[in-house]
């Protein structure tokens, strides 16, 4: 979980400026977990740790959960040197430690929740949990119509194991929808390179119970709903 310098957290939370946050905390007017603490350059677990300050506790930093449609050409990571972050797309100064809930490749676009919950994070990405998520598929030929049965019966992409049972619906002699429940590296461009095509446009749409809002544009996002997050946490 993500650390936080006490002071930004204490100037965050509106008690006063960085240098105001500073003097309280040399007056010993700031506590953590029943502490005083007498710097400010400590850090501290923002969800778990108890701040007080004049005797009142601090309410924790609450966890936000934002749906992104990441944009083609950008990457999953929380900091880059020449590419744009998926982080980059999120105007929130109050949280420093979003992260995106596991990756999709630099040309994928589609649904990436972003959080500070890194207890939901561990929930979705656990392989033992087997959290599905649908992507919709373009590719430079035509679909075997075998591909629906290799792709359920789980087919060797030189991992291992074999890829669970995954399930592709046909759109078009090109286009589809496949839903897998894992989230190996490549895995969709490689199931498909195994059935004699080449990923030419691939966008995740869904993750568990969680739709991509289709009225999101690349680079869009918005926070979950409470609806879409009870879901979600189940
Ligand atoms: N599978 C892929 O090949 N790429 C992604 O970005 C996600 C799943």
């Amino acid at each position: 979980m993500e650390q936080i310098r006490l002071d930004k957290y204490l100037a965050d939370s509106g008690i006063g400026s960085r240098s105001q946050v500073k003097q309280y905390i040399k007056k010993r007017q700031v506590s953590v977990n029943g502490a005083f603490i007498t710097s400010g350059d400590i850090k501290i677990h923002p969800q778990t740790d108890v701040v007080q300050f004049q005797g009142q506790t601090i309410a924790r930093e609450p966890y936000v959960y934002y749906m992104l449609n990441k944009p083609a050409g950008s990457v999953s990571a929380t900091i880059d040197n020449t590419c744009p972050t998926v982080l980059s797309f999120i105007h929130d100064t109050t949280h420093s430690d979003l992260f995106p809930v596991g990756r999709l490749d630099k040309d994928t676009e589609g649904l990436l929740l972003i959080t500070n919950d890194g207890d939901l994070a561990h929930r979705l990405l656990s392989p033992k949990k087997h959290v599905d998520k649908t992507y919709y598929v373009e590719v430079d030929s035509e679909i075997p119509k075998t591909a629906i049965s290799t792709f359920a019966l789980g087919m060797n992409i030189g991992e291992e194991k074999s890829t669970l049972p995954a399930s592709l619906e046909l759109l078009s002699s090109n286009r589809a929808y496949l839903t897998i429940q894992e989230g190996k590296f490549h895995q969709v461009k490689r199931m498909f390179h195994g059935v004699g095509c080449e990923v030419t446009y691939l966008k995740r749409i869904r993750m568990g119970s969680l739709e991509l809002d289709t009225s999101l544009s690349p680079g869009d996002y918005r926070p979950l709903t409470k609806e879409e997050l009870a879901a979600l946490s189940k």
